[in-house]
C-alpha cells in the first residue's frame, strides 16, 4: 500500500511535508495530483523535505504525496541503448511523441518501450543454481551490442520455471528462481536498480588498459586507462564540448553514456544527429547503437540534473556487468554542481566555499569512485571510465568544483584559453595537464606498441619541458642570442606543438589518429631532431637546416599521410636523410 501525506510548502524544487512519519530518507515519492518525481532528502520529526525532479509551477500546498517505499531508482533493460533520456531517466523521445513538447511532466511513460518485442534467447534450464550477476537471457539490443540480463545482485535460488525462446516484451517473465526460503522471484528482461547505490562487483582491479582515444596528446602523453577516471576543466568556450565529443565518437568503448548536464539543448540534439550519421568503424553500424544520451538541458528542471550524473553511472555499471567496456562522459559537472548549491540554498543549509554545500566534495568522490575496472558478479570483466568535463568561471581552476575534481580523478586534461585563443585545439595545455596512469600502463604499451612508443613519449615531453624554459628566455630577450642547439629545440618543440599536438576535430584524416601513426609521428620527428644535431655538432649553422623545408613538411605530415598508407614514414625518413646529407655536401 501506498503512504500518502499532503504538502506543507513549496520552494522551487523543493517541497516539504509537515508532522509526517510516512517517508524514509532517500525514498522515492511522487507529488502532487500530477505524481511529479521526487525524492525524500531530509526527515526530521517536524519537517519531511522532498526535492521534485520536476517543474514545480502550479503545485499547491495540500496535494497528496505518496511514497513508493523505495529509493529512487531507475529501469534497467533492452532499449536503453539508441535512446535519449532525462536526468531520471524519462524517455524524451517517447514523450515528445506521445505529448508533443519535448518535456512533459508527470511519470506516465515509462523509461523503457514496454510495447516493444525483444527475440529472446534463454541461457539456463530449469534446475540451474543461479547467483547474483549470472546471466539467464539474451536479445540483441541493437546491431551492434548483445543485452544479457542477469539476476539482480542481491537474489540467488534455483530455476524453477523457464520460458521458451521466443519474442517478449521488457516486462513479460523469462524464468522463475526460487530462493532457498522457498520464494518464487519472476525474473523478466529488466530490473530496477537505486541510482544511488553502487551496483556491486566481485572484484575491484588496477587499471591495466588504456583506453584508446585516437587523440594525440590524450593518448601519447596524459593517457587515460579503462576505469579510469579524467577531468577536462576549461573556461567558457575553450572546447570542452568538442572534445568530450571526439572522445564519445572514437574512443574505443563498447558502450558510451553521454551526460549532457545542464548545456544547450541544441548542442544535444547536434549530438543526436551526429551520433546517428557517424559510423562505428568497430560494428559498422551508427554510433547511437552503442550510445545513451542523457539530456538535462539548461532549460530543464535543476533537480533532475542532480540526479542525471547517478542515473548516468547506474546504466554505466549495468553494461559493465554484462563484461562491456563503458565510457561515461559528463559536460558540465559543474552545471551538476550549480544544481546542488541551488537545492542546498533552498534547504538554508550553512554554505561552504563560493555557496556550495559542505558535500560538494564527498558527492564528487561518491560519482568518481563508482569509476573502475572489475571482476564482475558473473566472472566477466568490464569497465566503467569517467570522464567530467568542468566549466571554472573565468578559467579560474582554483575554484572548488575544479580543485574537487582534482582530487577524485587521475588525468587533468587542462584546457588552456590562450590556447584556444590561438586556435590551438584541442587547448588541452601540456605543462598544466597530467596523467597519473603512466605506471599503470606501461606493461600494455610495452607488449602492444613496445618499448620505442614509451621512449618517444618520454623524449617528446622532455623537448616540450625545455622548450618552455627556453620560452622564458625569449620573452625576455628574443631568440637571436640563443645559440643554435637551443634553437633547434625550439624549432623541433613547434613541430611537436603544431604538427602533433594540435588536431583538428572536424579533419577527416586527422580526427582520429591510431596508435601506429601517433608513434610513426613521434619516429619522424625525433629523427628529425637526431639527424639535425648531429649536422650542429658537424659545425653546420641551423639556419641550413631550416632551409631544408625538412620542419615545415613534417608540420604537416598528420594531413598528408593518411592512416591507411603509414608506409609513407619511410619516404620521410629517406627524404630527411638525403635533404640532410644535402647540405653537408653542399
Ligand atoms: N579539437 C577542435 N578542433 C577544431 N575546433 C575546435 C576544437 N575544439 C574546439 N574547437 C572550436 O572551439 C569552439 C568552442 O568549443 P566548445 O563548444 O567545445 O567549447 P566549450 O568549452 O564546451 O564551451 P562552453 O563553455 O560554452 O561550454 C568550437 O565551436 C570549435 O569551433
Ligand atoms: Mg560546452
Amino acid at each position: 500500500m501506498e503512504t500518502q501525506d499532503l504538502i506543507y510548502g513549496i520552494n522551487g524544487p523543493v517541497v516539504t511535508v509537515r508532522n509526517s512519519r510516512s517517508f524514509s530518507m532517500m525514498e522515492m515519492v511522487f507529488v502532487g495530483k500530477e505524481r511529479l518525481v521526487g525524492e525524500v532528502i531530509g526527515v526530521s520529526d517536524k519537517v519531511t523535505t522532498i526535492q521534485v525532479y520536476e517543474e514545480t509551477t502550479g503545485l499547491r500546498p495540500g496535494e497528496p504525496v505518496y511514497g513508493t517505499g523505495s529509493p529512487m531508482n531507475v529501469t534497467l533493460g533492452p532499449g536503453l541503448l539508441d535512446n535519449i533520456f532525462d536526468g531520471i531517466e524519462r524517455p524524451l523521445k517517447e514523450i515528445a511523441k506521445q505529448k508533443g513538447a519535448f518535456i512533459s511532466r508527470g511519470s506516465s511513460v515509462s523509461s523503457l518501450d514496454e510495447t516493444r518485442e525483444w527475440d529472446v534467447t534463454v541461457t539456463v534450464r530449469e534446475g540451474d543454481s543461479l547467483k547474483g550477476g549470472d546471466p539467464y537471457a539474451q536479445c540483441q539490443e541493437t546491431l551492434a551490442i548483445v543485452h544479457k540480463c542477469m539476476v539482480p545482485p542481491t537474489l540467488s535460488g534455483t530455476v524453477t520455471k523457464v520460458a521458451a525462446n521466443g519474442k517478449y516484451h521488457v516486462n513479460d517473465t523469462i524464468i522463475e528462481v526460487t530462493d532457498s526460503t522457498g520464494k518464487v522471484h519472476p525474473l523478466t528482461l529488466c530490473q530496477r536498480w537505486p541510482i544511488r547505490t553502487p551496483r556491486p562487483v566481485a572484484q575491484h582491479l588496477p587499471p591495466s588498459v588504456p583506453l584508446i582515444t585516437g587523440q594525440r596528446i590524450l593518448d601519447t602523453l596524459f593517457p587515460l586507462s579503462k576505469g579510469g577516471t579524467a577531468a577536462i576543466p576549461g573556461g567558457f568556450g575553450t572546447g570542452k564540448t568538442v572534445l568530450q565529443h571526439q572522445l564519445a565518437k572514437w574512443c574505443d568503448a563498447d558502450i558510451i553514456i553521454y551526460v549532457g548536464c545542464g548545456e544547450r539543448g541544441n548542442e544535444m540534439s547536434q549530438v543526436l544527429d551526429e551520433f546517428s550519421e557517424l559510423i562505428d568503424p568497430k560494428s559498422g553500424r551508427p554510433l547511437t547503437d552503442r550510445t545513451v544520451l542523457i539530456a538535462n538541458t539548461s532549460n530543464m528542471p535543476v533537480a533532475a540534473r542532480e540526479a542525471s550524473i547517478y542515473t548516468g553511472i547506474t546504466l554505466g555499471e549495468y553494461y559493465r556487468d554484462m563484461g562491456y567496456n563503458v565510457a561515461l562522459m559528463a559536460d558540465s559537472t559543474s552545471r551538476w554542481a550549480e544544481a546542488l548549491r541551488e537545492i542546498s540554498g533552498r534547504l538554508e543549509e550553512m554554505p561552504a566555499e563560493e555557496g556550495f554545500p559542505a558535500y560538494l566534495p564527498s558527492r564528487l568522490a561518491e560519482f568518481y569512485e563508482r569509476a573502475g575496472m572489475s571482476k564482475n558478479l558473473n566472472g566477466t570483466t568490464g569497465s566503467v571510465t569517467v570522464i567530467g568535463a568542468v566549466s571554472p568561471q573565468g578559467s579560474d581552476f582554483s575554484e572548488p568544483v575544479t580543485q574537487n575534481t582534482k582530487r577524485f580523478t587521475r588525468c587533468f586534461w587542462a584546457l588552456d584559453k590562450s590556447l584556444a585563443y590561438a586556435r590551438h585545439y584541442p587547448a588541452i595545455n601540456w605543462m598544466q595537464s597530467y596523467s597519473e596512469y603512466f605506471t599503470d600502463l606501461d606493461s600494455w604499451f610495452l607488449k602492444n606498441e613496445g618499448n620505442d612508443f614509451i621512449q618517444y613519449r618520454k623524449q617528446i615531453s622532455v623537448l616540450l619541458q625545455q622548450e618552455n624554459k627556453l620560452m622564458e628566455i625569449v620573452k625576455l630577450i628574443g631568440s637571436d642570442v640563443l645559440p643554435d642547439d637551443q634553437k633547434l629545440t625550439i624549432q623541433i618543440a613547434a613541430v611537436i606543438r603544431i604538427g602533433f599536438l594540435q588536431q583538428d576535430a572536424l579533419n577527416a584524416t586527422d580526427a582520429y589518429v591510431p596508435l601506429e601513426k601517433q608513434k610513426l609521428m613521434m619516429k619522424v620527428i625525433l629523427y628529425l631532431y637526431k639527424k639535425s644535431k648531429e649536422l650542429l655538432s658537424a659545425g653546420i649553422p641551423i639556419s641550413s637546416i631550416i632551409q631544408t623545408g625538412q620542419f615545415d613538411k613534417l608540420i604537416r605530415m598528420k594531413n598528408d599521410i593518411p592512416s591507411d598508407k603509414l608506409e609513407m614514414f619511410d619516404d620521410y625518413m629517406k627524404d630527411i636523410d638525403k635533404a640532410l646529407s644535402g647540405i653537408v655536401s653542399a
